[in-house]
């Protein structure tokens, strides 16, 4: 998702759509640019970077006009260098636009639009939708010409235009948020709040299809049959601190709080009549054994992937830590897929890896969530997450929408597995679910929020949820935690357990149960506090639990997503406890860049 703001009123536009730029930049900031109209005529920059980056670009010139529109991009279509960057320009370059969402249907509107004569000049699905305006363009006409273009949209869009030759900005949304902020003898048009707060708290939020058009004067909304629509002002309440991480405390709790739309964005499109779809450079019948490599969260995700990949594919799959694959001189066969997980596309050790295998001739596989990222373009083909950005340092929405691809991935090289499909869109839902046991976790981390040490125990599937939730607790609270496979804590780390040592089960109702049940009674006759995720209770898991944390249950391949959403609250409520800096832990970086 992006960031777009419009402006028009009796103040120089320039540096009031930077400031909105800089609100929404959480949203976005592959690339950033503005359109400003001066006395008929436009001044349009836009760079690669961050909107400090082109603010550095203005300090330069001069520049009037008092109407304007910008955009603050998270590429979806297209890598983020200048010429992708928004706004975009119709044929004429007397119409601007900027855009956020995804237009599902822009190939097919870009063949029929140079098949008659216009010249398109990005890869982005955006830039289309300025040269429909231009095309559906009639007598300056313009919420006219936005209405017959939206009409051959689909997918998601907020949208805003502006015409050279006349002072307003004409909007529009579907699927993305929009809405006016009316201040003093000038109006703002943004995706949220936070870019219009600091002008103005009252507030028109749009709906689909609504047309809106903007003047000196004032605006009007219609709907798509030209009849006018009263819209009720709203009085904001939220302080803009609050609205940028939307009422949540900090940017790891919004994304925890996110993932049911993450989740939705990666399924988007891609499971239809019980088929995957996606559009992959590779044959499956070609594939032989398949190796994937990443670094961290995105490692734990990968384990996960070994087990779905072999069970319903029956490819041999390993996997191997990025730093380490790239010095154990792999052996890469003919026919061998290596497949590169990363959120940033951009960890050293992972497009280290990746060139590797290259070099070794293996065929490769990214599954990314930041679009146009240097692994998203080294990779012979790839999988993006869409799960929009992820600012706090520790993965949350990445992993889960990692492993979704994953399922997508394993249904797509082997025909899909109907009952798999059938529950994995029904996944938003239980996370949801899983997410309401927050204020319960937030009391069980009070109680163990001065531990010194945390055991993680889970088996099959789950054991590397087990890693990912002691990865999740060591990163932010500076705790130390293991995970284990649970049979494996018998085989030394049973050693560490006394009254001291809180010990998180991961106890899915599977094939594994009884024996986690046996390697509870284990830690109990050693006085081990025990912390149980489970899915079902019963009497055995009543009397050995100390806490009993209960989600929605799933089918056994699909439990890693539901089970490691408590294990992500229980590590952000123990640092949030400790007030320590959940979004910027120490020592670390969003994106290890570095070897
Ligand atoms: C996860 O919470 C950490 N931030 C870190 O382990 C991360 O997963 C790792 O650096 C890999 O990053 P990537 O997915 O962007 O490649
Ligand atoms: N799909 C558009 C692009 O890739 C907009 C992306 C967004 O909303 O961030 O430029």
């Amino acid at each position: 998702m992006c960031g777009i703001v419009g402006y028009i009123g009796n103040k120089k536009a320039t540096s009031l759509l930077l400031d909105g730029l800089k609100k929404l930049e959480y949203r976005g900031y592959d690339s950033a640019g503005f359109c400003v109209l001066d006395d008929n005529q436009f001044c349009l920059i836009k760079k690669k970077g961050k909107v400090s980056e082109l603010e550095a670009q203005t300090q330069k010139i001069s520049i009037g006009g008092s109407i304007g529109i910008a955009h603050t991009r998270w590429a979806t279509h297209g890598a983020p260098n200048e010429i992708n960057a928004h706004p975009h320009l119709d044929c004429t370059g007397n119409i601007a636009i900027v855009h956020n969402g995804i237009i599902e249907n822009y190939q097919a509107l870009k063949t029929a639009l140079k098949k008659e004569g216009h010249k398109i000049i990005s890869q982005t699905d955006s830039e289309i939708i300025a040269h429909l305006v231009e095309k559906f363009y009639q007598n300056g006409n313009l919420e006219n010409a936005v209405a017959s273009t939206i009409k051959c949209l689909e997918g998601t869009f907020g949208l805003l235009v502006l015409d050279k030759n006349q002072a307003k900005i004409v909007a529009v949304k579907k699927g993305s948020p929009l809405l006016l902020g009316i201040g003093k003898k000038q109006m703002f048009i943004a995706s949220d709040a936070s870019a219009v707060i600091s002008q103005t708290k009252k507030i028109v939020y749009l709906d689909d299809n609504e047309i809106v058009s903007v003047t000196y004067d004032g605006y009007t909304i219609k709907n798509l049959q030209g009849q006018l629509v009263d819209k009720k002002i709203v009085q904001l309440k939220f302080t803009i601190d609050q609205i940028e991480k939307r009422g949540f405390k900090h940017f790891m709790q919004k994304e925890i709080f996110w993932q049911p739309q993450a989740i939705e964005n990666t399924l988007r499109g891609r499971i239809s009549k019980n088929r995957v779809k996606l559009s992959l450079k590779l044959n499956p019948k070609e594939i032989n054994r398949i190796i994937i490599t990443a670094c961290g969260t995105s490692w734990h995700s990968a384990l996960i992937g070994k087990y779905l990949i072999e069970k319903l594919t029956g490819i041999p799959t390993e996997v191997d830590y990025a730093s380490e694959f790239r010095y154990r001189d792999p052996i890469i066969k003919k026919n061998d897929l290596v497949i590169v997980i990363s959120q940033s596309g951009e960890t050293a050790d992972t497009l280290s890896a990746l060139k590797e295998a290259k070099q070794k001739g293996a065929k490769t596989l990214g599954i990314i969530n930041v679009v146009g990222s240097t692994i998203a373009r080294e990779v012979d083909s790839g999988i993006y997450l869409y799960a929009g950005p992820e600012i706090g340092v520790a993965s949350t929405k990445a992993f889960t929408c990692q492993v979704t691809a994953l399922i997508l991935l394993a249904n797509y090289l082997k025909s899909g597995d109907k009952e798999i499909l059938a529950e994995l869109v029904k996944i938003p839902q239980k996370v949801s679910l899983a997410l309401k046991l927050s204020g319960k976790i937030r009391h069980i981390a009070e109680k163990f929020k001065e531990s010194k040490n945390f055991l993680y125990l889970g088996r099959n599937v789950n054991f590397p949820v087990a890693l990912e939730g002691a990865l999740k607790l060591k990163e932010i609270s500076y705790i130390h935690a293991e995970g284990y496979p649970a049979a494996e804590m018998k085989h030394g780390p049973i050693a560490l357990v006394d009254e001291n040592m809180p010990v998180v089960f991961i106890a899915p109702k599977d094939n594994t149960y009884l024996k986690i049940i046996s390697n509870m009674e284990e830690i109990k006759a050693r006085g081990g506090k025990i912390i149980a995720i489970v899915n079902s209770t019963d009497s055995k898991i009543k009397n050995l639990a100390d806490y009993i944390i209960k989600v929605p249950k799933t089918l056994d391949i699909l439990s890693p997503i539901i089970n490691v959403i408590p294990l992500q609250l229980l590590a952000y409520h123990i640092a949030d406890l400790k007030n320590l800096n959940v979004d910027k832990p120490r020592n670390l970086a969003k994106s290890v860049t570095v070897e």
